[in-house]
C-alpha cells in the first residue's frame, strides 16, 4: 500500500473520531481543511466566481485580508517560465459574471509586515471555502437571507459579497495568495489600513456577523503533516491539518493550553501601533539531546518578541542564538549560499529545540528545523568528503528580514488559537499523528483512545453536527467568546507591557567578527574548508537589537556540546553552488 492509500485512511479516521469527539453535547463547530504543497507550506482549497474558478490560498496567519493572484500575473509568467506555474491558480475577473470591481480599480500597493507585498486591485465575488463540516441548517442559502451559507453539494462555507485583492504583481514570483487570518492593522494612510474597509473584507467577520461563530477567532492545528522534513521537496500532503472557525478543540494538544497578549507592532514613520499580530515574548531557547540533556542557547535575560508566520518554511531568529544552535549541530555558515549547512544524519539524533514562552515550553524536533540541500550537477543532495549528505539549517538570521519569524515548521508543533478582538493567542504542544504499520491513525495524546472506537459515519453525511445556531454561542463549551479562549491559562510572565516590536528595514549580516569562526569557504575545486574547532568556541560580540521594552541580551557561549555531533569534517562538494542559491531563495516562501 503506498503512502497516498495511507493519507486517505488517515483520513478516514481522522473523520470519524472527530464527529465522535466534537463535543459531547453533540454541536460542533466548522473547520476549513488544510492541505500542503510541493513547496512545503499550507493551503486551502477555495473557488471564487460564476462560474467558480478553483483557487488554492496561502494559509496566512499574520494579516487579515484575502488575494488572489491574478490571470494577468499568469499571463506574464507563462511567457518567462511554464514550470513555475504548477502550484498556482489565477483568478480572471473577466471570466465571472459576479465580479465586481472596488475602489475604481485602482492599483494600490500593500507592503506587509513580513516582507510579502503586492500591487492588486479590489474585487467582490462570491467564493467558497472546502470545508470539512456543515454549518447550522437554519443557515441553509434556502432558508435565509445570510450572506454566508453551507453548500452541501460542494461541501464548502459559501459567501456571497467576499472583497479580497487581486495582484497583478507579486515579491518573489509568490505561487499563491492568501486567506488571511489576522487582526485589523493600524496604520494611517496606507492601503492596508483595515479601518478604511468593511466587514467583507474580512473573513472572520463575516463568519461572526452571520452568527456562524461568536467571536472573530480560530484555531490552527497542522498535526496530521506527516511528511519528512528531509524528504523530496515534490512530497505533497492532502488533509494534513485543520482551521475551526471560533473554537478550541481540546484533544488537539497536549499538556498546558496558554493564552498570551500580543506584543503591539510600532510602525516606523507614524508610530502606528497594532496589536492584531500574533507577536507572541520569546524568553528562552534551549537544545535537549535524546537522552534528555538540556543546554540553554539563551541568557535568563533574553526576550524576544517573535511573529508566528505560516506563510515561512524558515525561522528568523537573532544570529547570536543560531550560532548557539549551529554549534550543538554541528553547522557550518557557508558564505556563498548564506546558509547554515549540516549533516543530515544529525537529524536521526532526535534530538529537539524547545521554544520557552514564560510557563509553556514547545518541543521542535530539530529534523523539523533542517531541508534537503540539492545539486544541479549530481541531481541530488550535497555531500560531505565522507559522502554523508548534506542538509540546511532552516534558520536565518532576523536582521535578514527585520525581525523575528517562527515559521510552518514551528507552527506544525503548536497547536495555536487567536481571539481577534482582544488580541490574545493560545499556545499548547499539538497532539500529533502517528502512523502504525497497520495503518490506523492514533492521535497521540490523552484523549487517544476515542480515536479508534468510534463507530459513527465516517462520511458524516446528511449529519448536521449543529442542532441550531445557539449552540455555537451559548452552550457549547469549545467555543471562543469575546475576550475567552476556552481552556486556556494564563501566562506567568510577570509583565511584557513594555515590550514593543519596532518596524526595522532588513539589511545583511554585518557582524563579520560573530560569523567568521564559523564560515566555511569554497576552493576552486569545490571543497569547503572550515577553520571552526569546538575547542575555541569563545567570541565577544553580539549583534544588536531592534526590539526595546527587555533587556538586552548577553552573550550566553555554550560551553560543551550535548549532541554527540562527529568533528567537523571538510564538505565536499561541486563548483556548481549557484543554482542552489536560486532554489533555496525562491523557496524561502512561496
Ligand atoms: C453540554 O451543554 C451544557 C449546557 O447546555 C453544559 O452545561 C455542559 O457542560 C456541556 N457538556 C459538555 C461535555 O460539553
Ligand atoms: C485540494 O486541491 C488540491 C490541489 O488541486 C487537490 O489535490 C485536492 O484533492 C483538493 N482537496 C479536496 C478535498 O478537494
Ligand atoms: C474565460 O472563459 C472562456 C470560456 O470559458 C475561456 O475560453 C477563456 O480561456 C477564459 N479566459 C481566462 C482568462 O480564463
Ligand atoms: C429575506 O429578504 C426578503 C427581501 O429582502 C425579506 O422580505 C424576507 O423577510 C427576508 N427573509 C428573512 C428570513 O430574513
Ligand atoms: C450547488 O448548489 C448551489 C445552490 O443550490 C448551486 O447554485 C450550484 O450550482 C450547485 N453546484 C453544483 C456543482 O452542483
Ligand atoms: C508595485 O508598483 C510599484 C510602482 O509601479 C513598483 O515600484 C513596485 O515594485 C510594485 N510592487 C511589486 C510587488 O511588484
Ligand atoms: C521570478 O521569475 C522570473 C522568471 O520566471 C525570474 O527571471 C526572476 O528572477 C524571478 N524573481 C525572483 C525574485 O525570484
Ligand atoms: C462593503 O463595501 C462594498 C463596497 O462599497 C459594498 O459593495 C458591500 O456591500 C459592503 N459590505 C457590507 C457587508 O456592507
Ligand atoms: C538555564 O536557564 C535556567 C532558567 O532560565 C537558569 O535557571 C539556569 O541558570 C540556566 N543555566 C545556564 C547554564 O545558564
Ligand atoms: C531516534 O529515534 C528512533 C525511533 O524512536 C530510534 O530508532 C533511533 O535509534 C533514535 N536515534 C538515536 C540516535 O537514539
Ligand atoms: C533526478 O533524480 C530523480 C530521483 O532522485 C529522478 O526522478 C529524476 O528523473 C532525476 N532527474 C534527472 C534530470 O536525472
Ligand atoms: C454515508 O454513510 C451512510 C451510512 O453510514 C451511507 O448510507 C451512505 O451511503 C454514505 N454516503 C456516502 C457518500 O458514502
Amino acid at each position: 500500500m503506498g503512502p497516498f492509500h495511507t493519507v486517505l485512511l488517515s483520513l478516514l479516521a481522522l473523520r470519524s473520531w472527530r464527529f465522535c469527539l466534537a463535543d459531547d453535547n453533540g454541536s460542533s463547530l466548522a473547520s476549513l481543511m488544510v492541505n500542503k504543497d510541493t513547496t512545503g507550506l499550507y493551503y486551502v482549497n477555495a473557488s471564487v466566481g460564476t462560474p467558480e474558478q478553483f483557487q488554492m490560498l496561502r494559509l496566512d496567519v499574520a494579516q487579515p485580508y484575502t488575494w488572489f493572484l491574478s490571470q494577468q500575473l499568469k499571463n506574464s509568467r507563462l511567457a518567462d517560465d511554464e514550470t513555475d506555474t504548477q502550484a498556482s491558480t489565477f483568478y480572471s475577473s473577466d471570466n465571472s459574471s459576479t465580479a465586481h470591481p472596488l475602489f475604481g480599480s485602482q492599483i494600490r500597493s500593500y507592503d506587509l509586515i513580513d516582507r510579502i507585498s503586492f500591487n492588486a486591485t479590489a474585487y467582490m465575488d462570491t467564493v467558497q471555502l472546502l470545508a470539512m463540516n456543515s454549518l447550522p441548517a437554519s443557515s441553509s442559502e434556502t432558508s435565509s437571507n445570510s450572506s454566508v451559507a453551507w453548500r452541501s453539494n460542494s461541501s464548502s462555507l459559501w459567501f456571497q459579497n467576499y472583497a479580497f485583492f487581486d495582484a497583478t504583481e507579486v515579491t518573489y514570483n509568490l505561487t499563491q495568495g492568501a486567506l488571511g487570518l489576522g487582526g485589523k492593522i493600524n496604520h494611517p494612510g496606507s492601503p492596508l489600513d483595515s479601518s478604511q474597509y468593511n466587514e467583507s473584507f474580512f473573513f472572520l467577520d463575516q463568519m461572526l456577523n452571520n452568527d456562524l461563530i461568536s467571536a472573530a477567532s480560530y484555531s490552527l492545528w497542522l498535526g496530521a503533516d506527516t511528511a519528512d522534513p528531509l524528504g523530496s521537496l515534490t512530497d505533497s500532503l492532502n488533509n494534513c491539518g485543520k482551521i475551526i472557525l471560533g473554537g478550541v478543540d481540546r484533544s488537539l494538544y497536549t499538556g498546558d493550553f496558554v493564552k498570551f497578549d500580543t506584543v503591539p507592532y510600532l510602525e516606523k514613520d507614524s508610530g502606528a501601533s497594532s496589536r492584531g499580530y500574533p507577536i507572541i515574548p520569546l524568553n528562552k531557547v534551549s537544545v535537549r539531546s535524546e537522552s534528555g540533556q538540556v543546554l540553554n542557547m539563551t541568557s535568563d535575560h533574553f526576550l524576544e518578541p517573535v511573529l508566528l508566520d505560516s506563510r515561512y518554511r524558515y525561522n528568523y531568529l537573532p544570529l547570536s542564538l543560531i550560532v548557539q544552535i549551529a554549534m550543538q549541530s554541528n553547522a557550518y555558515y557557508v558564505e556563498s549560499l548564506d546558509r547554515w549547512l549540516l549533516a543530515c544524519d544529525v537529524a536521526s539524533l532526535n534530538a529537539s529545540i524547545l521554544f520557552q514562552f514564560g510557563n509553556l515550553i514547545i518541543n521542535v524536533p530539530l529534523r523539523d528545523l533542517m531541508g534537503p540541500t540539492y545539486d544541479f550537477a549530481t541531481n541530488g543532495s550535497l555531500h560531505f568528503s565522507n559522502s554523508q549528505p548534506a542538509c540546511e539549517l532552516r534558520l536565518l538570521p532576523k536582521t535578514d528580514i527585520g525581525l523575528s519569524i517562527l515559521g510552518g515548521p514551528f507552527l506544525k508543533n503548536v497547536y495555536m488559537a487567536a481571539e481577534l478582538d482582544s488580541y490574545q493567542i493560545a499556545l499548547a504542544q499539538a497532539s500529533t499523528l502517528l502512523r502504525t504499520t497497520t495503518s490506523t491513525t492514533t492521535v497521540k495524546s490523552s484523549t487517544s483512545s476515542h480515536a479508534t472506537s468510534s463507530a459513527q459515519s465516517a462520511n458524516g453525511s446528511g449529519q448536521s453536527p449543529f442542532e441550531h445556531r445557539a449552540a455555537l454561542s451559548t452552550d457549547n463549551p469549545s467555543a471562543i467568546k469575546s475576550g475567552t479562549i476556552p481552556f486556556a491559562t494564563t501566562n506567568n510572565y510577570s509583565s511584557y507591557d513594555t515590550l514593543v516590536l519596532y518596524a526595522s528595514t532588513a539589511q545583511p549580516v554585518d557582524d563579520n567578527t560573530l560569523i567568521n569562526q564559523f564560515t566555511a569557504t569554497i576552493s576552486s575545486d569545490g571543497v569547503i574548508f572550515t577553520g571552526r574547532s569546538f575547542y575555541n568556541t569563545s567570541y565577544t560580540t553580539v549583534p544588536s537589537l531592534s526590539t526595546s521594552g527587555g533587556p538586552k541580551h548577553r552573550n550566553n557561549a555554550a560551553k560543551k556540546q550535548i549532541l554527540n555531533v562527529q568533528i567537523p569534517t571538510p564538505i565536499q562538494t561541486y563548483t556548481t553552488l549557484i543554482p542552489l542559491i536560486t532554489i533555496a531563495i525562491f523557496a524561502l516562501l512561496a
